[in-house]
C-alpha cells in the first residue's frame, strides 16, 4: 500500500470542526443503508445538524478527536471517538467510535489506519480494553478495513419494514 507522505495525525482544535463536519457529511453516503429508501439530501442534511454539537464535544474531556492533514495543511480525514459510556448489554465501560472519514483521494494509503490507532490509543489511556462502532452493512470498505484491523462482529443490529397486515379472513 502507498503510504500517504508527509500526512500528519494530530488532535483536533476548534479551528478543524468546519471541515471536520464537511467531511463527515460527504462521507456520510457510504453509510446510507439503501433499506430505507431515505433521500440522500435529507440524511446529509441531519447529518450536518447533528454535528453542529461538535465544539462542545471537542471541549470535553471524554472525547478524543483527531485529524489528518497533508503538507498543504488541508484536513484529509478525521476521527471521532469517545469515552464515558458503556456497553448496553454488560454495562461494561468502552470507547465507541462515532466518525471516522477519509477524503477518497487518501484512500488505500494508511491515512485511516493511522487515526484508528491514535483513537484507540486515547481509549486504552483511559484504561479502557474495548472499543465499539457500528457499521451499515453494504458499507462493504468499510467492514473489510475495520476486519483487517481486528475488529469483531459482536451484535447484529436489525430492522423490519413494516406494513399493514391483510385482515384476516372470515372463516
Ligand atoms: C472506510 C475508510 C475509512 C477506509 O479508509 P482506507 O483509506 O481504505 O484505509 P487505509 O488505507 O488506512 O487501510 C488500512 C488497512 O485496511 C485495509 N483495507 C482498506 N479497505 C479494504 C478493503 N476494501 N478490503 C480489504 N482490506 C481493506 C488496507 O489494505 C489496509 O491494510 P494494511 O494496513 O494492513 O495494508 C474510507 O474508505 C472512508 O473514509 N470511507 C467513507 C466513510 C466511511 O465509510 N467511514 C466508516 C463509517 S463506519
Amino acid at each position: 500500500m502507498p503510504l500517504a507522505d508527509g500526512v500528519v495525525v494530530r488532535p483536533a482544535s476548534s479551528s478543524d470542526i468546519p471541515a471536520i463536519i464537511d467531511l463527515a457529511v460527504e462521507a456520510v453516503r457510504h453509510s446510507v443503508s439503501p433499506l430505507r429508501g431515505s433521500r440522500q439530501e435529507a440524511v446529509q442534511e441531519y447529518r450536518r445538524a447533528d454535528l453542529q454539537a461538535l465544539p462542545e464535544v471537542l471541549t470535553l474531556p471524554e472525547s478524543g478527536i483527531f485529524v489528518a492533514e497533508d503538507r498543504q495543511g488541508r484536513l484529509v480525514g478525521h476521527v471521532i471517538a469517545m469515552t464515558g459510556r458503556s456497553e448496553s448489554l454488560t454495562g461494561e465501560p468502552q470507547g465507541w467510535i462515532f466518525d471516522l472519514s477519509v477524503t477518497p483521494e487518501f484512500w488505500g494509503t494508511g491515512v485511516a489506519r493511522r487515526l484508528m490507532e491514535r483513537a484507540e490509543d486515547f481509549v486504552m489511556a483511559q484504561g479502557l480494553r474495548f472499543l465499539g462502532l457500528g457499521v451499515t452493512s453494504t458499507n462493504k470498505r468499510a467492514l473489510a478495513f475495520y476486519e483487517r484491523l481486528g475488529y469483531l462482529e459482536e451484535r447484529k443490529q436489525m430492522v423490519k419494514i413494516l406494513s399493514p397486515r391483510a385482515p384476516e379472513e372470515e372463516p
